[in-house]
């Protein structure tokens, strides 16, 4: 399918269901002949609420004065790290909001606890960090991080993030971890107010030239205590509104597997979120391989709440049933995306 800017947004507002079936076969396909039939579970541990940022979006944000604040501590972690390897997972994702009381040493010790107990692969999702702590955790073993750019569109991301670097350093950031030799996993909203279909295109573009390894795609959920979900944001585009709806979510995921056939996409809690029934198994079949259960300790799992009635996806027989009701299959190993082994062979990385 040919992949420059037109078709795309011309997909992504396409409504005729027949149309679509073509798209959510396209993406299948490229899906199986790329990664296979594995569905990877990635163990997740939101370990930190607290955050230094302010996004419009997120109810994590420090403006928000009505959640309770935690922060495990590193046995807490580990623990929870071994539950994850006990249930046959080959990865962790170790989630926070950007939380400087995680001093960098502190990072690193917590990686290394967890790969000297585990030996998964581990995911980082702290934000953003200066090149020395990446280098510095690394060095520690961290395999994987993630930071979603959130809308290739500068001037919508000043606008959602004020007072925070914008996004040529969120690029930056990116670029310094591929030079590190993490996978590199970023990602978008769907549906941000303010945001147009050439948005979207624009950043499945971005997704294509940045070689992402992981990409994370779900829509924008309303939350009442941040000022998007208060409507604070002026909407100054003409354009016509992009949907945060599901089917928007869907082509979206569809095409970032077509323009990045060998990456490692999730079906997302916030889609979860949105279709409880089975957002989960339409986002396998539209181009997801991965899942990410969530292990976050009962006590803290409400307070990590980037917006309301988040889904979780947790570890049950009934849970893996699905995805063998699918025709698909639970991975075992590490997961890693086919675009590292790639990048090994050339020895782009080491
Ligand atoms: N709806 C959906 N996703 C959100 N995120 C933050 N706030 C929201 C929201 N209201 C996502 C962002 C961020 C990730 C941690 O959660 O994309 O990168
Ligand atoms: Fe913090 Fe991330 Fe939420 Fe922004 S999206 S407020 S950085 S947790």
């Amino acid at each position: 399918m040919e992949l420059d800017k037109n078709p795309i947004s011309a997909w992504l507002q396409e409504d005729d269901t027949d149309r679509l079936e073509t798209l959510w076969h396209a993406a299948d396909r490229v899906r199986r002949e790329n990664v296979g039939d594995a569905v990877h579970l990635r163990g997740l541990i939101e370990f930190s609420n607290h955050c230094q940022r302010n996004c419009f979006y997120c109810g994590l944000r420090s403006a928000n004065k009505k959640i309770r604040r935690y922060r495990m501590d590193l046995d807490e972690i580990v623990h929870c790290a071994c539950q994850a390897k006990d249930l046959g997972y080959g990865t962790v994702v170790l989630q926070s909001g950007e939380d400087p009381g995680c001093s960098d040493h502190w990072v690193a010790s917590l990686v290394r606890t967890i790969k000297e107990q585990t030996g998964l692969a581990v995911t980082l999702s702290l934000g953003e960090r200066g090149r020395d702590a990446f280098l510095l955790w690394r060095d520690a073993g961290a395999d994987r991080y993630l930071m979603r750019f959130e809308t290739s569109n500068a001037g919508l991301y000043a606008r959602l993030h004020p007072g925070a670097p914008g996004l040529e350093e969120r690029f930056r950031q990116l670029l310094w971890l591929r030079e590190l030799g993490y996978e590199v996993g970023s990602g978008v909203l769907v549906g941000l107010p303010g945001s147009t279909h050439m948005d979207l295109a624009n950043d499945i573009l971005m997704f294509a030239e940045l070689d992402l390894d992981m990409i994370g795609i779900g829509p924008w959920i309303k939350h009442e205590s941040t000022p998007l979900g208060r409507g604070e944001l002026q909407d100054n585009t003409d354009h016509k509104r992009v949907a945060a709806s599901e089917t928007m979510t869907y082509k979206m995921m569809a095409l970032a597997r077509l323009a990045c056939p060998r990456s490692n996409i999730p079906s997302t809690t916030a889609l979860a979120t949105i279709n409880a029934e089975n957002g989960c198994e339409h986002g396998l079949r539209r181009g997801a391989n991965v899942l990410m259960p969530n292990m976050t300790p009962a006590v803290h799992r409400a307070d990590y709440e980037i917006y309301p009635a988040k889904a979780c996806f947790l570890e049950s027989s009934e849970q893996r049933f699905r995805i063998e009701n699918i025709g698909r299959y639970v991975g075992t190993g590490r997961g890693d995306s086919p675009n590292r082994d790639a990048r090994i062979a050339t020895g782009e990385t080491l």
